[in-house]
Parts: C-alpha cells; sequence; structure tokens
C-alpha cells in the first residue's frame, strides 16, 4: 500500500491532459512507443474527433524508483461540465492531482472548479505548466496565475511539454515525492468506492473502482449498497491496456470487477460495494443519484424507424447510464422519445451517436429543463415537456432550476458579457480578478436560459476568449408562461416553449420571423402565429407561389427533370407536415437560432 500512487488530472480542455497521459505511459513502459496510438486514453472514435475525454477510464502504471517499484493508478476524468458529478467521484478515489495548465492559455474556468473540487477532497496537487515547446508560450505569467490560484511556491511548479516529453520525469518524481499514499485499513470490512462503468459486448456491464478499506477477491459474494443488488465476483484484475485479472485487488488500489451485471443502471457511480457475508457500517460518502436536467423530444424522420429509435437508445443506455427515456407523442412529428440529458453536451453527443453509429435520421425537438410545477394544493409534479403543462388555471407556480456560472474572461469583454448574462435573467454575485487584466465573473442564472443558445453567444460576444463552468444551485419560482407557434391556426406542439413572462412578446416575435425565414412557400398562404393561451402576439405570413422546379428545365432533358424531381424527393423527406403545411426539419429548432 506505501507504493501505491493513486491520481488524476485536472485540466480545462484542450490544455493536454490527453497528450500528457500518454506520455506517462510510454515513459513508465506500460505500452510501447511504437504501439503509441495518439491519445490511447480516449478510445471512443468520438471522442477523439472532439477531442473530449468523455467516460472515465484508469490505468495503471508500473515505475521503479530509486530501486523501488511503485504501482501508479492514473484515473481519467471526463473533461466537461455536464460530468461533473463523474469528475467529482473519480477525484474522491485520488490521493494526487496534476494540475495541467496550458502556457499559452492560462489558467480557464474549468481549471478553477477542477481545483476547487480537489481541495475540497484534500488531493495533493501538482501544478504543471504543458506547452512549454510553444513559441507562444508566456509560463512566467502562467506561473503567477498559478501562485495566485494556490498559493503555493514558485519552485514547486513543474513545467513540462507533451508533445515533446519534455519534463515527464519530473513529473513521475513529483507523483511518487508529493502524492501520499492511500489510507485505509486493510483489515477492516471491505469498502470499494465506483468511480465508473463500462459496457462489454461478452462481459457485460465492468464497474471500477478504488478499494478504500479491505480487498475485494475473486468468488467474493458482494452487495452495491446503494442498489442494494448482490453478486458473485467472476473476476476482479487491474486495468492496463486491458484488463489483467487477479486473484484479490488489496486496500488502495484501482481495479474492476465482472460481475455478470446486465444494465448500466445497476451500476452507479459513486456507490460504495461491500462484502455480504461482512458489509461495512456505512456507505462511503458523497453517494448522489444522478438526474438529467435537461430534456428533448428525438423523433425518426421516417415514423416506421420508432422500433429501431427504441433498440438504439437501449443500446445507447448500456454505456450511458445517464441518458434516460421514454416514449411520447406530437401531433406535429408523431411517435418519439422524451430523452434526458446532463446537460447540452450530453445531448449533442447523443444525437451524433444515433446517427454515426446507428444510422439513425431524427429530429431533435428544442431542449427544455426541468420544472417544478405546484398546484394549488400544495403539490409538486416535475414536468419535463411544454406540453406536459397542467392547466394554467390549477397552476399555483411553477420553480425552475437556476445555476451558478464561473466565466474568466479578458476584462475587454467584460460589457458584452455583462449584457448577455443580464439579458439571459442572470444576477451578478461577483466580479474579481485573477491576474493582470483576466476577471471571473460569477453568475446565478436560470439553466433553461443557458441550454438555448448561451454557448455560442457567449463565445462570439467574447470572441472565444471566455471559458464557462457552471454548477446546479436550487429551484426558484419564475414567472413562466407556454408560448406556443400556430401554423395556419394549428398549434405545433413540437414548438411550443416555456419562457419567462417579460421575454415572451419579442421571443414570439423573433420565432415568427425566422420561422417565415425557415418554412418554404407552399401553394396557399401560411400564417405563423405565436399565442400565450389564446392570446395572439405576434404574427407572419409565408406568401402562397406555386413552386415548379422543373420550370428551368425546357422541353427534352427527361433525366434531369427526373433528377430535380427526385431531389425534391429527398428534400421532403427531411419536412413534417403539419396540417397542410409542411415543415422543415431545421425550423424545429428555429428557437435556437434567433438573434
Ligand atoms: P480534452 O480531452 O478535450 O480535455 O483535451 P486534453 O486536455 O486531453 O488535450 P489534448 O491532449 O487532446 O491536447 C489538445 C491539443 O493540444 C492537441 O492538438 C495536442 O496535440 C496539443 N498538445 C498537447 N500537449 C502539447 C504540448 O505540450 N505542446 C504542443 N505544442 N501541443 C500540445
Amino acid at each position: 500500500m506505501n507504493n501505491i500512487r493513486n491520481f488524476c488530472i485536472i485540466a480545462h480542455i484542450d490544455h493536454g491532459k490527453s497528450t500528457l497521459a500518454d506520455r506517462l505511459l510510454e515513459y513508465t513502459h506500460t505500452i510501447d512507443s511504437k504501439d503509441m496510438q495518439d491519445q490511447v486514453l480516449d478510445s471512443m472514435d468520438l471522442e477523439r474527433e472532439r477531442g473530449i475525454t468523455i467516460k472515465s477510464h484508469a490505468i495503471q502504471m508500473n515505475y521503479e524508483y530509486q530501486g523501488e517499484n511503485y504501482t501508479l493508478n492514473l484515473i481519467d476524468t471526463p473533461g466537461h461540465v455536464d460530468f461533473s458529478y463523474e469528475v467529482s467521484r473519480s477525484i474522491a478515489a485520488c490521493e494526487g492531482a496534476l494540475l495541467v495548465v496550458d502556457a499559452t492559455q492560462g489558467i480557464q474556468a474549468q481549471t478553477i472548479s477542477n481545483v476547487y473540487m480537489a481541495i475540497e477532497h484534500d488531493l495533493a496537487i501538482i501544478p504543471v505548466i504543458n506547452k512549454i515547446d510553444m513559441e507562444s508560450a508566456m509560463p512566467d505569467e502562467v506561473e503567477d496565475q498559478i501562485v495566485d490560484l494556490l498559493g503555493c511556491r514558485r519552485d514547486e511548479i513543474l513545467r513540462a511539454s507533451g508533445k515533446t516529453g519534455e519534463g515527464v520525469a519530473e513529473i513521475l518524481k513529483a507523483i511518487i515525492e508529493k502524492i501520499p499514499a492511500p489510507g485505509g485499513d486493510p483489515d477492516a470490512p471491505l469498502q470499494a468506492l465506483i468511480f465508473d462503468s463500462v459496457f462489454n459486448p461478452f462481459r457485460g456491464i465492468i464497474a471500477y473502482y478504488k478499494v478504500v478499506n479491505g480487498s475485494i477477491g475473486k468468488n467474493d459474494h458482494v452487495k452495491f449498497v446503494a442498489t442494494g443488488r448482490e453478486y458473485d465476483a467472476d473476476e476482479v484484475g487491474v486495468l492496463k491496456l486491458g484488463m489483467m485479472p487477479k486473484d484479490r485487488i488489496y486496500c488502495g488500489d484501482v481495479g474492476y470487477i465482472i460481475s455478470g451485471i446486465k444494465t448500466s443502471k445497476e451500476v452507479k457511480v459513486g456507490d460504495t460495494i461491500t462484502h455480504v457475508e461482512r458489509p461495512c457500517d456505512k456507505p462511503i460518502s458523497g453517494f448522489r443519484e444522478v438526474k438529467p436536467m435537461v430534456f428533448a423530444g428525438v423523433y425518426p424522420i421516417e415514423s416506421d424507424d420508432f422500433e429501431n429509435l427504441r433498440a438504439s437508445l437501449e443500446k445507447l443506455q448500456l454505456n450511458d447510464a445517464s441518458l434516460t427515456f421514454q416514449p411520447e407523442s406530437s401531433v406535429a412529428l408523431g411517435f418519439g422519445f422524451r430523452c434526458g440529458f446532463l446537460g447540452l453536451l450530453h445531448m449533442e453527443i447523443v444525437q451524433e451517436r444515433l446517427e454515426r453509429e446507428f444510422n439513425m435520421e431524427v429530429i431533435t425537438t428544442v431542449p427544455n429543463v426541468s420544472y417544478h410545477v405546484f398546484d394549488k394544493k400544495g403539490n409538486m409534479k416535475e414536468v419535463h415537456n411544454p406540453s406536459g403543462l397542467p392547466d394554467p388555471a390549477l397552476i399555483e407556480h411553477i420553480e425552475e432550476p437556476f445555476i451558478r456560472a464561473s466565466i474568466i474572461t479578458n476584462t475587454a469583454y467584460i460589457g458584452p458579457i455583462m449584457t448577455l448574462c443580464l439579458g439571459k435573467r442572470g444576477v451578478l454575485i461577483k466580479q474579481e480578478y485573477v491576474s493582470g487584466d483576466r476577471v471571473e465573473l460569477i453568475f446565478d442564472l436560470p439553466l433553461g436560459e443557458i441550454v438555448i443558445d448561451f454557448y455560442d453567444k457567449l463565445k462570439s460576444v467574447s470572441k472565444g476568449y471566455a471559458s464557462f463552468d457552471y454548477h446546479m444551485l436550487d429551484f426558484r419560482p419564475s414567472k413562466l408562461v407556454k408560448l406556443d407557434i400556430l401554423l395556419n391556426g394549428e398549434p405545433v406542439d413540437a414548438l411550443s416553449t416555456l419562457t419567462h413572462f417579460d421575454n415572451a412578446q419579442s421571443l414570439g416575435r423573433r420565432m415568427c420571423e425566422k420561422l417565415k425565414e425557415l418554412i418554404p412557400r407552399q401553394q396557399f398562404d401560411i400564417a405563423i402565429q405565436a399565442a400565450i393561451g389564446s392570446k395572439v402576439i405576434a404574427r407572419e405570413t409565408v406568401k402562397a407561389v406555386r413552386k415548379d422546379v422543373t420550370a428551368k428545365c425546357y422541353g427534352g432533358d427527361i433525366s434531369r427533370k427526373r433528377k430535380l424531381l427526385e431531389k425534391q424527393k429527398e428534400g421532403k423527406k427531411r419536412m413534417k407536415q403539419i396540417g397542410n403545411v409542411e415543415v422543415p426539419q431545421k425550423a424545429f429548432l428555429a428557437v435556437l437560432k434567433l438573434d
């Protein structure tokens, strides 16, 4: 146990976490440099392309230092705000963290939130300035920022390059010398903290854990405390590049368990594994059920594909327990599913995987958050869909989720960012200088305003010089109304949104304008209206036209004509019929594209 070091790498997106991890694996000969694939820890294709580590993994390295053999467990942490609970459990499994900061970028919002999390868990923090090989590196300035943030000494800050491998030996030395060995009592009843799980098509769900007390052996009869389920450990082992079975995983170490678990829901990140015969008194603290906060309807373009879509979502869920779905139907879109996601990025990932891995063409409706709707008797109902809102006469009040956001930017952009956040009903909590001309703005904001188009707007008003991170705060009462859109008098349920009363008028007007741009002219006039209840608050008209695509091909060329008609048919596939109006798919996301 004295020779074990458990650590993670915390960094803002793209600051070089994966690249540095590759170098550590190479240097410790965990993998051969000739088999070295860039960023081996990011195994999914999609992750590789997006450069985001979506699912945390762990890998064990062996390293000889001053005549002693050490076991180094690197626990990978997901790099995006949507997955912050998973990050917190990975951090809880470690005794130390490498804090990697890009020498050209300096400290960003996510660096700070991860550092706070690491400090909260009493981790030894080893600051590393990365990418010092780059011409635009400003290591001295970044060093100032790190000293301000951590209150550490300058000579404690390492400098490295994941590209050239410079500084990697010093990092390994610091890991061994500065990070404490895990504590824990090897003879106490088993307590193992689950920090991740993966689905394997041959072996079922594999859970990853850190043994906090006691030990876990092959064939042990174990229980997962939060779910109450019992299993026999068919196999336990450690994670090298692949799985390496062992007879027993001892106190302080990191390992996996295979026990015939069929569904990802049985393995909850943060849960405790213990023995059935000799259970621990209480589970490891900090367990929390992760609840989806963002919801959207996902509909097949071809209605025949409904069952295929269900099968695809079920398969995705094997890997991703935080994805939820249940069937729903929409007058406009037919039969589909209301899916729950952790956040916007999570939603995009699911949508992309459906298209890419399952060949499913889907329409996703405008996302909304989870609302708490109270009736006059004080009963609360969670509503995940504007169309599920009860009769307004029965509603006492509605509460919506709020987040606390941290935005780090250059002082030059404070003005536009303030305007943006205040326009999104944000409340400024704090404004603080990080160092030099960099400032941190803390806002409380309704999550419902963030899910619509906040990221893109923030990027554009700050010319890309703002980083953003958030965590959930609470539910607060809000004056929310349901805004409906009608096409030729027919309400289009998939276009309904819940919005703040003060914004409804302007949102309605802008939605109508946008839809006018997006809905092609048809053989009759189309009235587009926005309404709250029975009160119409905005209106636009798409004028009639007789669209004859073949009109341009004078006479002869039949094959060209046919091609054009085919093309038009293809275009139609992406359309949905609402009453007598054909609506293109992108219109259902109109609200996301408002100016
Ligand atoms: P996420 O997984 O998205 O959080 O990113 P990451 O922090 O793992 O960053 P990653 O390792 O993917 O590196 C981001 C980019 O920076 C890649 O294009 C790397 O090739 C590049 N990069 C990483 N480290 C260095 C370095 O030391 N020097 C230079 N020049 N480039 C680097």
